[in-house]
């Protein structure tokens, strides 16, 4: 088992992590002070690049690969994305709360591989303690100067400030975050153009999630290929998994990818709990279609996942024992779509409400056998095919997310989903 790279410090200090003095002592800003000393913004970029680490925002696109779009005109901006509220992950939060000092290393390194001067962290309003800690700890490294001006004497300057979000899921969408930034309506913006072209006040910009810039000063202190090494090629590196659910472990883990499922859920999580049987998991965040049991030996890769029709998105694993109703938990995730839906697109705007009933029409009892056509109907028209990653009728993919509750119940609890229809309203009766 590799050690691991982002939790390492927390683990080691469970009680003041966060502090700079546990950072300097435990070789904290040093890999800042030897980059600044003895490295070119590009010789940081190629070790990123070299590390094929890919976002762990949800979307796994590589990191390097991105910093590469960045267009070549001042001002430019780097924004970190610590939203985090997709359902059922925690991972920033510990991140931001535990070592924030690793996450400032962080920007600093990839502000100056960039040639940023102003950097952002987006952090969901929901997370005041996170928030004060990232924000005491910015204020530390303003006085010992890894920013502001001049940084270690390096010639390179960086300012870096806190922004809270309002309440809202959509702001994490990389567009609909850099309106909320600028202090607009939190809505996702049409693509291309993209951020690293015309971003934050349309000027070119990096968004990036808090764990992916988290892991720059490991990679710099180590090599990109040696990140690269760890787990599977196109999976590299460690990767937090929010475990949640009726598991005897729930919790955050730090794991190189490759394991099976089966190692995630039962070594790693403790098992299920009251040793009951296993049901399904939704492997990657609410957005992403569910598993089941026959794909417990499945390998946990990013590419694995999109084979099995699903995707790792932002390492949240919920886990549902044989107790749980299935169509009560569909529901619940649909209803949180509806609710989160910006409304600027028709299909997502009705479609997720639709959903919404109609699943809250069968769980009264009062279904109809169509009900389970018009599920399907109603998905397809959010997101044509239904397939996995999905094909898109909207602005953003919060639309088409919430049809995946509807694959996954349809697709492996179909009876149950029946079970809730009056025999009087099936075909046939
Ligand atoms: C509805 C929605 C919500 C999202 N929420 C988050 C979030 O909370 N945190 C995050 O890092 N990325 C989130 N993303 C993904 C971001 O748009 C973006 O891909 C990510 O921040 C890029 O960082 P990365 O390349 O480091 O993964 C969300 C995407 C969508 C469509
Ligand atoms: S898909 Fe939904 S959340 Fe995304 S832009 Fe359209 S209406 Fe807004």
């Amino acid at each position: 088992m590799t050690d691991p790279i982002l939790t390492a410090r927390m683990e080691a200090n469970r009680t003041d992590s966060n502090t700079i003095d546990r950072y300097l002592e435990t070789g904290g800003y040093e890999v800042l002070k030897n980059a600044l000393a003895s490295m070119t913004p590009e010789q940081i970029a190629e070790e990123v690049k070299a590390s094929n680490m890919r976002g762990r925002g949800g979307a796994g696109f590589p990191m390097g690969v991105k910093w590469g779009f960045l267009a070549d005109s001042d001002p430019k901006y780097l924004v970190i994305n610590g939203d985090e509220s997709e359902p059922g992950t925690f991972k920033d939060r510990q991140l931001l709360e535990r070592d924030p000092h690793q996450l400032i290393e962080g920007i600093v390194l990839a502000s100056y591989a960039l040639g940023v001067n102003r950097a952002f962290i987006y952090i969901r309003g929901e997370y005041p303690k996170p928030a004060r800690r990232v924000q005491r700890a910015i204020d530390e490294a303003y006085e010992k100067g890894f920013l502001g001006d001049d940084i270690l004497r390096s010639g390179f300057s960086l300012e870096v400030s806190v922004h809270l979000g309002g309440g809202a899921y959509i702001c994490g969408e990389e567009t609909a975050l850099l309106n909320s930034l600028e202090g607009r309506r939190g809505e996702p913006r049409l693509k291309p153009p993209f951020p690293a072209v015309e971003g934050l006040y349309a000027r070119p910009t990096i968004v990036n999630n808090v764990e992916s810039i988290s892991n720059v000063p490991w990679i710099v202190a180590n090599g990109g290929t040696s990140y690269a090494a760890i787990g599977p090629e196109r999976s590299a590196g460690t990767r937090m998994f929010s475990l949640s659910g009726h598991v005897n472990k729930p919790g955050n883990y730090e794991i190189v990818m490759g394991m099976t499922w089966r190692d995630l859920i039962y070594d790693v999580a403790g098992g299920i709990r009251d040793d009951r049987a296993l049901k399904t998991w939704i492997p990657g965040g609410a957005s992403a279609p569910w598993l089941v049991p026959e794909h417990l030996d499945a390998p946990l890769t990013i590419d694995d996942a999109t084979t099995l029709g699903t995707m790792l998105g932002s390492g949240a694993v919920v886990v549902m024992d044989e107790t749980t109703d299935v169509v009560k938990a569909a529901h619940s995730i649909v209803r949180f779509f509806a609710h989160e839906s910006c409304g600027q697109c028709t299909p997502c705007r009705e479609g997720t409400k639709w959903l919404q009933d109609i699943l809250e029409r069968i769980l009264r009892g009062e279904g109809r056998e169509k009900d389970i056509d018009l599920l399907l109907d109603v998905s397809d028209n959010i997101s044509p095919g239904l397939t996995w990653p999905p094909a898109m009728t909207t602005i953003c993919p919060l639309g088409p997310s919430a049809t995946a509750p509807i694959l996954s119940i349809t697709r492996y609890f179909l009876d149950e989903v029946k079970a809730y229809i009056p025999v009087s309203e099936v075909a046939g009766v």
